[in-house]
């Protein structure tokens, strides 16, 4: 979507990190913005600060783990503006990783954000989109985590993994229909991804804290420190608005020998695997 300003963007995860930098953003490229996010007091001094940026910028509360709280949002969100034209998908929370301690709720609170929040959007955004018919761009927040198994057993690379895939397979089946996917895959970014408990609801259970001298807990104190360490938002926002003018998949913002080691050391295993197999039925057939 070349042509953004006049027309109207949803974000989730709005009031905050990238969510928020991205609103500034799409504010800034003079879209009307909706901002959605399931902690108030931040959601209103998000939409606040954003009062004098670009055209009108408003938020909505919104639990992406619940459809229904999705649909009423969109409808705000039509209320509001009328059409809305770009979508992310972006609310998310870290957590679930390790071997010691597999808890359910902590699996099932990770995949319902990440990955529930985003089926949410597109279910609820799509045929919006496709009836308006004035063209629109789907973002989906995924992560470098979505690509390679770094961070060990994880809900977090569970539901990312899961996001890149959708937005490969979504990307090939509306681009007919005049619609962009970007799905994006930041490394660190400097947000408040490691205080998400904040915003866990109570039916998931209490947020459980690793024991830091476990091999989880050692790995929370190194992601928060990268964290703490990592990209601006605002930098991660801007390439994600060249992805929707250009129409582009994918955005990495990390892109280094270490990154892009991690990649191919996969790919590569994934492609050994394939040859050993094809040697073995070569194998059994001579
Ligand atoms: N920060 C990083 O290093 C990093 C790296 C890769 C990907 N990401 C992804 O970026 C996205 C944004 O996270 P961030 O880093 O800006 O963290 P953040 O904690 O600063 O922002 C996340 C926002 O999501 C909201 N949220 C949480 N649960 C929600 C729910 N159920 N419904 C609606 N909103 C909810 C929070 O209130 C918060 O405003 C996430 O999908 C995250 O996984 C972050």
């Amino acid at each position: 979507m070349r042509d953004l300003a006049g027309k109207a963007a949803f974000v989730t995860g709005g009031a905050s990190g990238i969510g928020f930098a991205l609103g500034r953003r799409l504010a800034e490229a003079g879209m009307k913005v909706m901002l959605a996010d399931i902690e108030v007091d931040a959601l209103n001094a998000a939409v606040e600060s954003l009062r004098d940026v670009g055209q009108e910028v408003r938020g909505v509360t919104c639990d992406v783990t619940d459809p229904v709280s999705v649909e009423m949002a969109a409808k705000a969100s039509y209320d509001a503006f009328g059409n809305i034209h770009v979508v992310c998908n972006n609310a998310g929370v870290g957590g679930g990783s390790g071997i010691d301690d597999i808890s359910l709720e902590n699996w099932r609170w990770v995949l319902d954000v990440n990955l529930m929040g985003v089926l949410h959007g597109i279910r609820t955004f799509l045929p919006h989109i496709r009836a308006h018919g004035e063209g629109g761009h789907i973002v989906n927040t995924a992560s470098m985590a979505g690509l390679n198994s770094g961070m060990g057993f994880s809900a977090y690379s569970a539901s990312k993994f899961a996001v890149v895939n959708m937005s490969e397979g979504l990307a090939a089946r509306i681009k007919p229909l005049g619609i962009g996917v970007t799905v994006l895959c930041p490394g660190f970014v400097r947000t408040r991804i490691t205080e998400s408990g904040r915003n866990r609801p109570a039916r998931y259970g209490p947020s459980q804290k690793p024991d830091p001298a476990s091999s989880a807990g050692t790995l929370v104190a190194q992601i928060a420190e990268l964290v703490r360490s990592g990209l601006d938002p605002d930098d991660v926002a801007a390439q994600v608005l060249t992805a929707i003018r250009e129409n582009e998949l994918y955005v990495f913002t990390h892109h280094d020998a270490d990154w892009r080691g991690e990649l191919e050391a996969r790919f590569a295993g994934i492609l050994a695997a394939m040859d050993k197999a094809a040697a073995r039925h070569a194998e059994t057939l001579s």
